[in-house]
């Protein structure tokens, strides 16, 4: 059983957007100052909630106006790419932690939590890595003690400084994947390696170098983007076994990543959070963005009014997915702002995914979750978010 969704009509969110008595000011703003009553972060902690975006290194500090939206909008960071494998261990044995280590240290002089990102995956790992598994010269046993020292290294490096972290991302098969048949993608790196009992492990580990992070499988189309349930239904057996097991998996993390072509189903959506919720799981969408088609790839201009009006649609449905799920405790854009998204060299002739345009001034969907938040705000729905 599943609520059904529920929210203001739009009239009453204007009048609370107008009348919000000014939020209990939450320090960590640019400059140290307070944040922005209006901003998403301090309308989110009324609802116990915190609102994120993922972070690129070099951005950090370099960019003014894009540190100062990091610091005065979002309550919680994710390193877009500086914890990933590759680049905190580029040559076998030799650490760079420093970006990751800024990151950090900004997030805890502006009251914001950090979700690490990832441990497990089998993209952006380091070279002689996967040169070594290829070639032989690292034998699987070798590469099981690596993976496990690897975890280790990096939980204990961090250790009580990571709010949630990604520990496995990405080992479940979409439908043009090879799939075990429990839904496994038996083409994964990893599970190709190392079977599939190294998923187990590799939150065990974590919870050893950290025992007090909140521990996350982190995947996309696992609420029905691709217009089945599927994949969903593959995550939601495995991870119910793993509890099962006393694994310590404490949290899912739908990435969100949308595209305005292929539609989204809001009530499937937010039902496949709240089923992971009632498994004794916290949930998290972690990776938000909403691509459409742009005529103009350098100014990010959508190709339609359409696909304008479509995206804050769906970030709002994503967030309110988020918002009406007790168990749900972030929600993070996979960026700031369009002038630094991964969409356009990554899906071709698409952009205009994320809140802030290529000038770092805020769209529709900014204004959107704004309203989404100030409206929940003022809702009685609280859940074990703090
Ligand atoms: C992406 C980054 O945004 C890019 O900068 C990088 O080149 C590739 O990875 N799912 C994930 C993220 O879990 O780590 C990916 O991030 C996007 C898809």
């Amino acid at each position: 059983m599943h609520p059904t969704r529920r929210f203001a009509p739009a009239a009453a969110m204007a009048a609370l957007l107008v009348l919000a008595p000014s939020a209990a000011a939450t320090a960590g703003g640019k400059g140290g100052g307070p944040v922005p009553a209006d901003s998403l972060r301090a309308l989110a902690a009324r609802q116990h909630l915190r609102v994120g975006t993922a972070v690129d290194a070099a951005q950090l500090g370099a960019n003014q106006a894009y540190t100062g939206l990091v610091a005065d909008q979002f309550s919680v960071v994710t390193p877009e790419n500086s914890m990933k494998w590759e680049a905190v261990e580029p040559t076998r044995g030799g650490y760079d932690w420093a970006p990751a280590d800024q990151l950090v240290q900004f997030a805890e002089q502006h009251g914001q939590e950090v979700r690490g990102h990832t441990l497990m995956w089998h993209n952006q790992l380091p070279a002689w890595l996967t040169a070594g598994a290829a070639d032989g010269t690292i034998s699987d046993a070798q590469l099981r003690d690596i993976l496990h020292q690897h975890i280790t290294d990096e939980v204990s490096h961090f250790r009580g400084r990571i709010w949630q972290w990604d520990v496995v991302n990405e080992v479940f098969a979409n439908s043009w994947d090879t799939a075990l048949p429990n839904g496994l993608n038996s083409g994964d790196f990893w599970i190709q390696h190392l079977g599939q009992g190294v998923i187990a492990d590799a939150f065990r580990w974590a919870h050893q170098a950290d025992p007090k992070a909140l521990l996350f499988y982190n995947d996309y189309n696992i609420t029905g983007e691709d217009g089945t349930n599927t994949k969903f239904t593959a995550v939601y057996d495995y991870v119910k076994q793993l509890r099962a097991q006393g694994v310590p998996i404490d949290g899912i993390g739908e990435q969100g990543h949308l595209d305005t072509q292929y539609g989204f189903d809001a009530q499937r959506f937010q039902n496949d959070l709240q089923a992971f919720g009632d498994l004794g799981l916290k949930v998290a969408v972690t990776e938000a963005d909403v691509r459409t088609n742009v005529d103009n790839a350098t100014a990010q201009v959508p190709t339609s009014q359409l696909a304008a009006f479509a995206q804050p649609y769906e970030f709002s449905e994503e967030l309110k997915g988020c918002q009406l799920v007790p168990q749900c405790i972030s929600f993070t854009a996979w960026g700031v702002y369009d002038g630094d998204s991964w969409i356009p060299g990554t899906f071709t002739g698409e952009g205009y995914g994320l809140l802030y345009d290529v000038n770092l001034k805020p769209k529709p969907a900014y204004f959107a979750l704004q309203q989404d938040l100030a409206v929940g705000a003022g809702s009685a729905h609280r859940g074990d978010r703090d």
